[in-house]
């Protein structure tokens, strides 16, 4: 994210312009203001994700990009071009909805193809263009079928394919999978992840579903009422979350609250929390603070590590992982999840009742603003 003002400015990412640039994006429906000052860079070829719980304002970014909805103020550039007051058909970018929205009158190749037919392109590179597009999303035997006899995925690869073969700059992605079931939705994560690679146009993928995001993207942004909460890779903004929004949203978080004290977090007039890359706190500010479930042991503790007592209150199996909450104060619990190991047995999982020694190294105290 930049914090210049200057909208006819190219900014520079990574020596490229940006395929994208939001500077003050603002959109303000009936005195609500639902995007509120977006300033954005979308490097090109990058998988960027929005993400955020319904109704922080993904849509309505996205509909501004597009060209659907005019901005309240603020400018949009796509690879260095202001097109904030240019119609929706002359920008240089694509939407695919949730809703997969194809010409149910149509085929699967006359919907792939009607951007083509539309730009008045001939015959045959139309037919050669749609070929690449249906093998590209692997549908090279479904070209002659209705839309309606296609499964959701199928749809969604058509709707896909349909967009692709514009070559926009940028590909705009609203919530595209969440109409799937869990399976098909993975299977769907992974292949659209393998097809942006192959085409290599600059995806902004809009979701609320936080693996999603974390697993398909190069970046995420964290959306909160309409403005952005943090922004990085998924490892930085799962690391390292910088506020409680963003720490909540993202995965299970261990939300503790104290007081500042000689390099601690005072949780209890007992619990001192070690917190030692911390800087800029006085002495008595109220500070928040997460580890992340993972981080923490039971048990089998290294010398490095901060350590303290608790109580198993819950214990519940999930395959791969149990996970334990453990009481460590009045009203002050803490979630841990271990991978169930190869070599482990169900008689070595803690059960509600168990005295047990937890720690965490200190570097995975995460303080928060
Ligand atoms: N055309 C509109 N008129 C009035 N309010 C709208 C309109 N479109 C969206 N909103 C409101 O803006 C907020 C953000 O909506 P939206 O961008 O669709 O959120 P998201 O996509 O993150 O779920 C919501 O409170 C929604 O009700
Ligand atoms: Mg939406």
């Amino acid at each position: 994210m930049s914090t210049s003002t200057d909208p006819t400015e190219k900014i520079a990412t990574t020596g490229t312009t940006p395929s994208v640039s939001l500077r003050g994006l603002t959109k303000v429906f009936g005195g609500t203001t639902v995007v509120d000052d977006l300033s954005l860079d979308l490097t090109s070829g990058e998988f960027f994700s929005l993400l955020g719980p319904s109704g922080c304002g993904k849509t309505t970014t996205l509909r501004m990009i597009a060209g659907f909805s005019d901005p309240t103020a603020g400018t949009i550039l796509v690879d260095g071009e202001d097109v904030t007051s240019t119609p929706p058909h002359k920008r240089d970018v694509n939407t695919v909805f949730q809703s997969y929205a194809l010409f149910e009158h149509l085929d699967v190749r006359g919907n792939v193809g009607f951007g083509l037919r539309r730009k008045g392109l001939d015959k045959r590179t139309i037919d050669q263009r749609v070929s690449e597009m249906l093998e590209l999303v692997e549908l090279g035997d479904r070209g002659k079928e209705r839309p309606s006899r296609l499964s959701g995925g199928q749809r969604q690869r058509v709707a896909l394919a349909r967009a692709l073969i514009n070559q926009p700059k940028v590909l705009l992605l609203d919530e595209p999978l969440a109409a799937l079931d869990l399976k098909l939705r993975h299977q769907m994560q992974a292949e659209l992840k393998q097809i942006q690679r192959e085409v290599g146009i600059t995806f902004l993928f809009v979701t609320h579903d936080q693996d999603e995001a974390l697993s398909m993207s190069d970046r995420v942004a964290i959306m909160n009422q309409g403005v952005i909460e943090q922004c990085g890779t998924p490892e930085d903004v799962y690391e390292h979350p910088t506020s409680v929004f963003a720490a909540g949203f993202i995965g299970t978080s261990n939300l503790m609250t104290g007081t500042w004290s000689d390099g601690c977090v005072c949780v209890t007039p007992t619990l001192r929390i070690p917190a030692p890359g911390h800087q800029g706190s006085a002495e008595g500010d109220t500070l928040s603070i997460t580890v992340r479930p993972e981080k923490v042991w039971l048990g089998d503790l290294t010398p490095q590590m901060f350590r303290l007592p608790g109580t198993i209150v819950e214990t519940s199996y999930h395959g791969a992982t149990t996970q334990y909450v453990v009481s460590i104060g009045p009203d002050l619990t803490v979630t841990v999840l271990e991978q169930n190991l190869p070599r482990m047995r169900a008689e070595d999982r803690w059960n509600p009742g168990d005295q047990v020694e937890m720690g965490w190294l200190p570097e995975h105290t995460v303080v928060l603003r």
